[in-house]
């Protein structure tokens, strides 16, 4: 276990080291000879007196702070607890070495620690079977509603999560209400009926109950998923800004007079190209009751999510939706992700980086059967074959990379705060950089910095990119080879660069 005191009291013991050292770097190179693998240095990089900035020169000021960011993930649709929970069945081996790398948050293991799973309440596009969580036509008092109508292995596949996982953000939402709640009939297309809407809310605190009670606490619950999408293919339901927020007041309402008041609501759950809008149209209709919004990649750009920000500078956002499209290039998607979500999103504000399904086969099934959804296959965090065997796609090991550096140092402590960063010099586009301060539980402990540094340097003459980096008057030197990288070393939280380090 890295962090343990018996390795890193070492160094101390024999000669006096600088504040900063460099001593874990893990990586993920273009050409996939490296895969989110740790590669030393063999000796720590050492912070020292500043000489000349190299052509890429990165200076992180922590003195400026953004966002908290809360996690990483993706979501547990039925199909992927399917996928899962039969290999569990079939090679069980494989299915907790699978759970162990995605989501341990251990300090220096060789896993991910992906903390943030967002669960859908009833059917979507990736299940067996329509259904919610209350089919009796008319029950409005929602007596017959019941946890039993997801699937067993939804559960069970959760709870295994959590066994590894104790820091996990379970995210909670609906692709639709019950179909006997819409003027549509079915939980495909249409929208809430109008009359219905004041029962509505009774139904999301059930559900929010029904995993408390399954021992899955819940830490946010969203309204309904893309309020935008009405598709008779797979659930879906339309709902407007305006009664999204009258359904957000009376649920906010009915969770703290249930001693739930530590569950946040999230609004709109939908593309950014609508984010000076339809999210801004709900906070103006009922923002008391929202924690915030979130936004998915498939329409817009990143940048949208200013428009929000500037509007409600105080509300959290939240990216938690994006698949990969089977077919693509590696590397290619690698770039974007990086680029407009895994760092770009963070830097728009966003407290967390989710994709869609964690796991599906090679073609991208099961799907719910008749779903025109993902035309031609979206792609998992990790696809896992019918013989057993398994890999993880570039959606993982992009958010992998990012993931590390933010999961507390502490179990149980604190989680990385974006700080501010900067890359300068000729060759400064040449990078895509991320930085990060996380606390610690003690103060005596020393806050640990980490970068995410992407060299897209990839053209006909390009390589790997001899760079600076600047700390608090300091300078230590790396080469970042085409891929991307996360390093971190440990400093005080505040003033200058002291001798001596207690990491
Ligand atoms: C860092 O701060 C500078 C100056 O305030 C700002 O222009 C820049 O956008 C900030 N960088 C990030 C990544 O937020
Ligand atoms: C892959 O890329 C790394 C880093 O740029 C380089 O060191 C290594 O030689 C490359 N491997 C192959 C097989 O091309």
């Amino acid at each position: 276990m890295y962090g343990s005191s018996t390795i890193l009291l070492l160094p101390l013991i024999i000669r006096p080291i600088l504040c900063q050292q460099i001593y874990d770097i893990w990586q993920t190179t273009s050409n996939r000879s490296t895969l989110f693998s740790s590669v030393g240095p063999s000796s720590p990089i050492n912070f020292v007196k500043p000489g000349a900035a190299a052509s890429a020169d990165i200076i992180v000021s922590d003195a400026t702070k953004y966002q908290t960011i809360v996690g990483f993930g993706g979501t547990l649709t039925d199909s992927s607890a399917l996928t899962l929970n039969n290999l569990k069945a079939t090679n069980p081996g494989n299915y907790w070495d699978i759970l162990q790398t995605m989501f341990s948050p251990e300090d220096g293991a060789n896993a991910a620690g992906l903390s943030y799973l967002r669960v859908p309440i009833g059917a979507t596009d990736f299940s067996a079977q329509l259904y919610s969580l209350d089919d009796v036509n008319g029950d409005t008092s929602f007596s017959s509603f019941s946890m039993d109508n997801a699937p067993s292995y939804l559960f069970s596949v959760i709870s295994d999560i959590l066994s590894i996982n104790n820091i996990l953000k379970v995210h909670i939402l609906p692709w639709s209400p019950p179909g006997w709640m819409k003027d549509s009939g079915t939980m495909m297309g249409g929208s809430l009926k109008s009359n219905l809407i004041d029962a509505y809310p009774t139904y999301l605190l059930k559900a929010v109950q029904g995993f408390k009670s399954r021992g899955i606490p819940v830490f946010a619950i969203s309204i309904q998923n893309e309020p935008q999408n009405s598709n008779p293919t797979y659930p879906s339901s339309t709902l407007t800004p305006a009664t999204e927020g009258q359904i957000g007041a009376a649920l906010r309402t009915l969770l703290d007079s249930n001693g739930l008041s530590g569950v946040k609501i999230v609004g709109y759950e939908h593309n950014w190209d609508d984010a000076g809008e339809y999210p801004v149209q709900l906070m103006q209709a009922d923002g008391g009751a929202f924690d915030g919004a979130a936004f998915h990649c498939y329409a817009g750009s990143v940048s949208n999510q200013d428009s929000f920000h500037t509007a409600f500078p105080s509300k959290n956002i939240y990216f938690t939706e994006c698949s990969g499209t089977i077919g693509s290039d590696w590397w290619s998607d690698i770039k974007w992700y990086m680029d407009n979500l895994w760092i770009g999103s963070l830097e728009h504000y966003s407290q967390s980086g989710l994709m869609f399904n964690i796991a599906l086969d090679g073609d991208g099934n099961p799907k719910l059967p008749g779903t025109n959804s993902c035309g031609s296959g979206c792609r998992p965090l990790v696809t896992v074959n019918s013989d057993g065997s398994y890999s993880y796609n570039q959606e993982f090991y992009s958010m992998a990379q990012a993931s590390k550096a933010i999961i507390p140092k502490d179990n149980g402590g604190p989680w990385g705060q974006r700080i501010n960063v900067s890359v300068a010099g000729s060759m400064g586009w040449a990078l895509r950089v991320g930085a990060y301060a996380t606390g610690r539980v003690s103060s005596s402990d020393y806050t640990r910095y980490s970068l995410v540094v992407m060299n897209w340097n990839d053209g006909g003459s390009g390589g790997s990119v001899t760079t600076t980096i600047e700390f608090r008057g300091m300078q230590a030197k790396y080469t970042f080879p085409i891929g991307v990288t996360t390093l971190w070393w440990f400093a005080s939280s505040t003033g200058p660069c002291q001798s001596g380090c207690p990491r």
